[in-house]
This record gives structure tokens, sequence and C-alpha cells, in this order.
């Protein structure tokens, strides 16, 4: 079967290093890619917003089966448009009535609510009824936790200790400091605890659930500093047992799924839940349509069975005879990021000593090929550049495999955490 996959970070390369290895795999294209992808598969140029375009390349390329990897596309609809313009393609990735799930945090917590889903109080807050918001807060203590409805890169979520500081943003965020995407407000309840995440995939009736993993958000060690899109991550949770992951079946997963099917949202993909434990109970945080970065570049090196034939299997309404297989070993991820990220931050620096790695597996995010003579060099093109994944019989293991690795990497301005799978 021909294969894309669609994205061009350090998740799409991991997808397309495993699926590289299945028998199921005939040609692999990744678009766009990065420098790294084209190392398991043949990149192509294709804009993630150019539904038509993509659409060609899938008939000129008899591509039978399309990963999504990032939520933009999917909130957009490419699901829909690509499986109405092609009958027999096997489309990983939700519909926009399931994305929806991603693109709304009001829509969420309103699932979530009718389907008795553990979560954090809240109340959903517009221009209209922006008194209502603000006599929350006062009659509240922080912190505060504000969050853009819709898709903010990332960036949507505030949480702020003082009163006045948070009717401010409240305002600020009506106001369109996300843009459309926070013309609705949901106000939170804070929820203190420690965050796991979990990732299913599911034709929107049944479904797996993959192994665990725990990311480490903020840019500074002992997870301080600004959030970012995730600078590393571990799979198992060491905290995470079976009984409670048991619960988080029970509780959250079956729920989450019966609530797809019950209201109709034709869901085929994954589904990533972000979840806190509060007082020993798991509550969810939010919910994905896709898989995480860099979750996915520990969950899927732990992953024995075929990506591909998982897939296969969804599209046909048969994941209720997969059995998930994952190694018993930890695997650890570590990203080095330009320095500036998560702010301003410079591109096309050469990455040097990545052929030196023999330890840990190189996942490819911020990289593309230097336009030079030879097209050899790697340069910098983003701002988390290169995931280091590693197994070890431990997390400690696992980490220091990593830092070992990384040691040999170089490009200016590198950074890098050293403190993750620190227990917080
Ligand atoms: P989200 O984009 O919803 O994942 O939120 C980003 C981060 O904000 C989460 O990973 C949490 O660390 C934090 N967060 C979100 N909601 C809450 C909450 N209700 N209480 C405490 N922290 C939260
Ligand atoms: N690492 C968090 C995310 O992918 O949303």
């Amino acid at each position: 079967m021909n294969i894309l996959v669609l994205g061009s970070g350090g998740r799409e390369h991991a997808l397309s290093w495993k699926m590289s290895q299945s028998p199921l795999c005939d040609n692999l294209y990744i678009g766009p890619g990065n420098a790294g992808t084209s190392s398991v598969g043949q990149n192509v140029v294709l804009s993630l917003s150019d539904f038509e375009k993509i659409s060609t390349f899938i008939i000129e390329n008899e591509i039978g089966l399309v990963v999504v990897g990032p939520e933009q596309p999917l909130v957009d609809g490419i699901t829909d448009f690509l499986e109405e313009k092609h009958k027999d393609l096997i489309v990983i990735g939700p519909g926009k009535h399931g994305a929806i799930l991603e693109g709304s945090k009001a829509f969420a917590k309103e699932f979530m609510n009718q389907y008795h889903i553990p979560t954090a109080a809240y109340i959903e807050v517009t221009h209209k009824n922006i008194e209502e918001g603000i006599k929350h807060i006062n009659n509240n203590k922080g912190p505060y936790v504000l969050k853009a409805d819709g898709l903010a890169a990332g960036k949507g979520v505030l949480i702020i200790k003082e009163r006045k500081e948070a009717t401010t943003e409240l305002r600020a965020m009506l106001s369109g400091k996300f843009g459309d995407a926070s013309n609705k407000v949901v106000i939170e309840e804070f929820l203190n605890g420690i965050e796991f995440s979990v990732f299913v995939l599911t034709d929107g009736s049944d479904y797996v659930i993959l192994p665990q993993a725990k990311d480490y958000k903020r840019i500074g060690e002992g997870d301080t500093g600004l959030n970012t899109g995730g600078m590393g991550a571990i799979s198992p949770v060491p905290f995470i047992d079976e009984a409670m992951m048991n619960i988080v079946e029970e509780t959250i997963i079956k729920p989450t799924i019966n609530g797809l099917s019950d209201r109709g949202m034709r869901y085929q993909g994954f589904v990533f839940i972000g979840l806190i434990l509060v007082d020993n109970s798991p509550k969810v945080i939010e919910y994905n349509c896709r898989m995480g970065d860099p979750e996915t570049q520990v969950v899927i090196p732990r992953l024995e069975n075929d990506l591909v034939n998982l897939f296969v299997a969804t599209a046909q309404g048969k994941l209720n005879e997969q059995i998930i297989d994952s190694k018993a070993e930890t695997a650890a991820t570590i990203v080095c990021v330009s320095g500036g990220y998560p702010e301003s931050y410079k591109k096309g620096y050469d990455v040097k000593g990545l052929q030196k790695i023999k330890e840990s597996i190189v996942f490819h995010a911020g990289t593309k090929k230097s336009a030079d003579l030879d097209n050899n060099t790697t340069i910098t093109s983003g701002g988390r550049v290169i995931a280091v994944t590693s197994y070890g019989r431990d997390k400690d293991e696992a980490v220091s495999k990593s830092l070992r690795s990384i040691e040999k990497i170089e490009f200016k301005d590198m950074y890098h955490r050293k403190d993750v799978g620190f227990d917080l």
C-alpha cells in the first residue's frame, strides 16, 4: 500500500519511521516532511491547507492510506474532503465533526458533562455574558484558568494568580487576544495534581489503548518558565499502574468513545487525552484529535504492533481483534531546541554530529536539507529541532542515554532540558 503522512514534525517522523518498517508499506511519502523523514520515505512539497493539491497527489501516486499528523487540517475538515473525493482511501484522523473535541474547548466540556467524564468545573463566557464571567472571577479565588475556545497554537490557556489580572485578561481574550479562537472563553476550576497522557486509536466504537506517556512542557529545568510544545517525554509513566489505567479506561476512555458513538460523531483516528491526577482520581484536562508531540516519539518506539496493520484494522472495523503489545522497556525523548524558543529564535544553522549517535533514535522536527550543492547538510528550520529517544530499563537509564547522545549533536544556540523524567 502507498502511504502519505501529512506534517513535518518529530511526531510525523516517528509515525513514518514506524510505518516504513511494515511489510504492508510499499511507498511512503511525507508532505512536507523534514530532513529526517527523507531517510524513511520520500518528502513531497505539499501545504497542509491546500486540500486540492493533496487530493491530486493521492490520485497520481495511488495512495491507499493518509495519516494526518497535526490538528489544524483535521479541524479544517481535511478528512471529510478527502473521504468525499476518494472512495476507498483510508484516512487516519477524524472529520470536522469529531475534531471539534480539540477544536472547541467549550464543546469538549459540554460533551464531558453529558457523559459524566470527570473534569474541572467551568463556565463559558462570550461578550454577551462577560459580566457573569467577571462575577465568577470575583466570587472565586485563584489561580484562574482561562482557555480560548478555539485552536491557538498551544498558547490559548492562561493560568493567572491575581483576580485583577484575570479580569483584564478575560476582557483581552474576548476582544481578540487570540483572534477568533478567543471569541468564547472557558473559565475552569484550577486543578492541582500531576499530569500524564493516554492515547487511544478508535474507529468510533471499538478502540485500543496505546502506551501512556508524560511530557515535560516548560522550557526550564524543574518545569519552570514558559510553556512549550513539549521539551521531552517518557513512557511508561512510573506512577501509573494497571489499577489506575483500569480506572482511566472505565471512567474516561469508555464514556468518551460511547459519547462519540451516541452522538453519531464518526471518528477514525487518535484521541489523545490529557489527564491530571487529583487526590489519586484522574480528570480530563483536554482532548486532542491527534497524537502528541513529543509523546509520539516515546509511545511509537514502544509499540510492537505493525502500525499500518492497526490503521487498516481501524478502517475495517476490526480493532476489537487487535491486542496492543508494547516493549517493557522505558523510552525517553529529549528535545533539542533553538535558543530563544518558545519566543523568537533564528533558523538556518548547520546541525552536526547526528551520524555519530548509535545508542538512540534521532527524530527530526524543525530541520531541512540545506539548498547547498551537496544537499547533504541538515540545517535548523524551527524551534524544536531534534528529539533524541532512547530505551532503558527505567527512565533514568533511558534519559542518561539520550543525554549522552545529545552531547554528540551541535548546532548554534542549541538548548535542551537535562531533567526530563524527573518526578514532579
Ligand atoms: P491545555 O492546552 O488544555 O492542555 O492546557 C495547557 C496546560 O495548562 C495543561 O497541560 C495544564 O498544565 C494546564 N491546565 C489546563 N487546565 C488546567 C486546570 N483546569 N487546572 C490546572 N492546570 C490546567
Ligand atoms: N505535547 C503536547 C501536545 O502535543 O499537544
